[in-house]
């Protein structure tokens, strides 16, 4: 059975005729660098320039001679890769050296603890549960106190040492309420009815609109693309979406969104009642550069509107690195770049090398709930050949002093100057050159009021992108995917090692792409 067909059969029959009908249909058999290799119909090798990178996973290239090295030493060694239920050696390195490459970029002195897993949205699975139970102990530990508060202001009552303020009806919350006449015990009676209901509020997350943050069911919920999250949102948790470039919208949210729990206050022999900020957002959770939502950077003023923003409302932090972290903007962290500190980081993609799949998830030591590691785990997290690779890839972005990161930076000035060139010769094609570092999207111009049915049936079903990827690697043998929820912007995330030779390849073949878009000569496109 072929490769397609049995892909197409067993795995993904949607997606295995789509690369079909696309011409993605290959299957790749060896790779190196920034390129990976498939047979032809004769049977030869045929090199392909690989720039969608892994989905941004391979900052240092497929099978890096070092990491591939080092991989090999481990299965030579017959290291103990599944040791649950130990002292995980590689593991607690790995979360070490993790926590002072945070700690030496951000400046932020308390160490970052890590929660391993296995992917990306896992990580993300990981922070919204931890960040959760940081709530609900919040939440139980203010109704404790409120309770303790009740009972004294009863017995002060009972004990004639106060008597109710006869304003004490009139919060808001209260209102429609017991009247004065029904004493405390009326009054106590209003409060823990007006709680009781507080106390079952769904917990509210905050995202970015044109969010990615995986599709496991926690994650879904905060990704933004409709057609990944609508058919499972009955099963997660309430989120708001806010768009990215209207930071002055942050404080009608934190008012939106205010809940207060009833408390009383003993003062000259009155029983007052006072509001207690309720911990109703569990965290807002941002990444410092949007990927599959089409590559949209934070700017540090949004960073800066966006932090004050959970300082002020008492929330987390989530900064969301999976794709934008490891070195793929020119620093381990994108949100170091804007300034940005995070309650929590997540980490993943690139963390594996190109080889292992390992995920992080990082949190401020002063918030960690020590009962977290026994109530959340992954049979296959924090295994020793996952853990030492990632930590040998944390020691290669970091020598010379982050060599690997200016390298980054410099061959993304490269890279978007000679997309910055293409966009001043086909303006009507090019609409804009976004991204950071090495993380970089071409946003074509909308075909929707194309001559050319082609160009305006892909453009009015989002597959533009998707028509052109198959186009540049039957006819350019380059690979370059459309950003998932974004049809029209390429997203170019190759490795830190992209030569002037590989750059000036894809000015060919994108030269020679919006020739095709400018005259609408899409028979290129469709071509076998
Ligand atoms: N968070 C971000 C910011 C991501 O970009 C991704 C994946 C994830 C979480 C989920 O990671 O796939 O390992 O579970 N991004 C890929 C993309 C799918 O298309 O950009 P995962």
């Amino acid at each position: 059975m072929s490769a397609t067909s049995a892909f197409t059969e067993f795995v993904q029959p949607q997606m295995g005729r789509v690369f079909t009908a696309l011409g993605l249909d290959v299957e790749y058999e060896r790779a190196e660098g920034n390129t990976l290799y498939h047979r032809d119909d004769q049977g030869e090798l045929v090199p392909v320039l690989d720039l969608m990178g892994g989905y941004g996973s391979l900052i240092l290239g497929h099978n890096h001679p070092e990491i591939v090295a080092h991989a090999k030493e481990l299965l030579d060694q017959n290291r103990a890769v599944h040791a649950q239920f130990s002292l995980r050696g590689e593991a607690g390195r790995l979360g070490a050296a993790l926590s002072d490459v945070v700690r030496r970029e951000t400046g932020i002195k308390e160490p970052y603890l890590a929660t391993f897993g296995n992917s990306g949205a896992e990580a993300v699975e990981a922070a919204v549960k931890h960040a959760e139970l940081v709530r609900v102990t919040k939440a139980a530990a203010l109704a404790e106190e409120i309770a303790a508060h009740l009972e004294a202001a009863r017995d002060a009552v009972r004990s004639g040492a106060a008597t109710v303020d006869p304003d004490a009806h009139q919060l808001p919350a209260l209102q429609g309420q017991a009247a004065p006449a029904a004493g405390i015990e009326g009054l106590l009676a209003a409060i823990g009815a007006h709680n009781a209901a507080v106390l079952t509020t769904k917990p509210l997350f905050l995202a970015l609109e044109r969010s990615f943050h995986g599709k496991l069911v926690g994650s879904v919920q905060l990704t933004y693309n409709a057609g990944f999250r609508t058919p499972f949102q009955n099963l997660g948790t309430r989120v708001r979406f806010v768009p990215m470039d209207r930071p002055e919208l942050l404080d009608r949210i934190a008012e939106d969104e205010r809940v207060v729990l009833l408390d009383t206050e003993l003062a000259d022999g009155r029983v007052r009642v006072v509001e207690r900020d309720f911990p109703a957002i569990t965290a807002f959770m941002v990444e410092p550069v949007q990927g599959e939502g089409g590559i949209h950077a934070l700017t540090a003023e949004q960073g800066r509107a966006i932090r004050l923003f959970c300082n002020k409302v008492g929330t987390a932090l989530i900064i969301d690195e999976v794709q934008s972290g490891m070195g793929r903007c020119g620093a381990f962290l994108a949100s170091s770049l804007i300034g940005l500190r995070g309650d929590y980081y997540t980490l993943s993609k690139s963390l594996g090398g190109g080889l292992a799949k390992v995920s992080a998830m990082l949190v401020r030591r002063s918030l960690y709930q020590g009962e977290f590691d026994l109530i959340h785990s992954s049979t296959f997290a924090m295994d020793d050949f996952s853990s030492s690779i990632a930590r040998k890839v944390v020691e290669m972005l970091e020598a010379d002093d982050g060599r690997v990161y200016r390298q980054v930076t410099e061959r993304g000035e490269r890279l978007v100057e000679m997309l910055a060139d293409l966009k001043s010769a086909y303006p009507d094609v090019i609409e804009e050159i976004r991204g950071k570092g090495l993380f970089v999207g071409v946003q074509l111009r909308d075909q929707g009021e194309a001559r050319s049915m082609v160009l305006r049936g892909s453009a009015y079903t989002g597959a533009l992108g998707y028509l052109l990827s198959g186009y540049l690697l039957r006819q350019e043998r380059i690979r370059i995917a459309p950003t998932g929820s974004a049809g029209n912007v390429l997203r170019i995330q190759p490795s830190a090692h992209l030569t002037d030779e590989e750059i000036e390849r894809l000015r060919g073949a994108l030269d020679r792409l919006c020739r095709i878009l400018r005259y609408e000569d899409t028979l290129h496109l469709v071509h076998p």
